[in-house]
């Protein structure tokens, strides 16, 4: 099964990563004004890396860990050097309609405990980034400033899903790639519920858009009850995915550790965590597919 694939590592050498951080941002920069320009750089280490990321990202695994010595760096100087690295790769874009182009994911465990999202699926919060933004990121980029205890983060393939849910009834798939309501929360102005499906086919296999709680919202919005036939497709299609996450490769993303994935055909999620010895503090990256980034 491709749930059983490895993510490649990759390591930032020292020299590599002093020159990412040869272009700075200031520490109080906001949230939707980093740099989005390439970071440009005749580092050979630096585009060797590129390169192989890239290609583990289109690959069988659908992404890449990538880590490097946090030893003597503060929380901005982590932020900036991945920042500078993920555009050499991709075009940042923002993750909400107020713009903010890298984004702190520091929930709290007991808060997330409650929320309505885990209290109605027990079986797993995996999930698709971006669905509701006007268009789905090609990548998503994830890095540890520091770890809780547990909350790692795993990867699984759209087309392994699809495979395992058809092998349970074909007419799941054929009822999760109708369209169907995403309560869009007004990230896309002036629309309250934007209309996609969850499994689109393309010419490699499935693209995913997957956050259950949004599509029951959308159609609590609507006014109509989630119809039978999907309920129980997004029920077998979690119960798929619960499946394959116990085989699925997990990533601890403690300081200095990210990994990039594509979010179009890998759907990912996170383990519980405690926050007892310390808290799970992440920034988060979305990005478009930038080929003109090439040197
Ligand atoms: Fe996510």
């Amino acid at each position: 099964m491709a749930t059983d694939v490895t993510i490649p590592e990759f390591t930032i050498p020292s020299s590599a990563a002093s020159a990412l951080l040869t272009r700075g941002t200031a520490a109080d920069t906001p949230l939707d004004s980093w740099p989005t320009e390439a970071f440009r750089t005749a580092n050979t280490e630096i585009l060797a890396l590129r390169d192989d990321i890239l290609a583990a990202i289109r690959g069988d695994a659908g992404g890449a860990v990538v880590r490097v010595d946090p030893e003597g760096l503060d929380d901005h100087q982590v932020s900036t050097l991945y920042w500078n690295f993920f555009t050499a790769l991709f075009r940042p874009v923002p993750q909400y309609s107020s713009g903010e182009l890298i984004y702190p994911v520091e929930v709290k465990a007991g808060a997330e405990e409650t929320s309505h999202y885990s209290s109605s699926n027990k079986a797993g919060n995996y999930h698709t980034d971006g669905t509701l933004l006007p268009q789905l990121p090609d990548v998503a980029f994830l890095f540890g400033l520091s770890a809780a205890t547990g909350g790692e983060t795993l990867l699984m393939d759209v087309d392994s899903l699809v495979r395992q849910l058809a092998g349970l009834d074909p007419a799941h798939v054929t009822e999760l790639s109708r369209p169907v309501p995403f309560d869009v929360k007004n990230q896309t102005e002036g629309i309250r519920v934007k209309r996609q499906p969850v499994l689109t086919r393309t010419a490699d296999g499935y693209e995913l858009r997957y956050v259950r709680m949004y599509i029951e919202q959308g159609f609590a919005a609507e006014g109509t009850p989630v119809p039978p036939e999907l309920l129980a497709a997004m029920d077998a299609f979690d119960k798929v995915s619960a499946s394959a996450a116990e085989h699925a490769e997990s990533v601890l993303l403690e300081r200095g550790v990210g990994l990039l994935w594509d979010n179009r055909r890998m759907l990912h999620g996170r383990h519980p965590f405690q926050e007892t010895t310390s808290s799970r503090r992440l920034r988060r990256v979305y990005g478009v597919a930038a080929d003109e980034r090439a040197q």
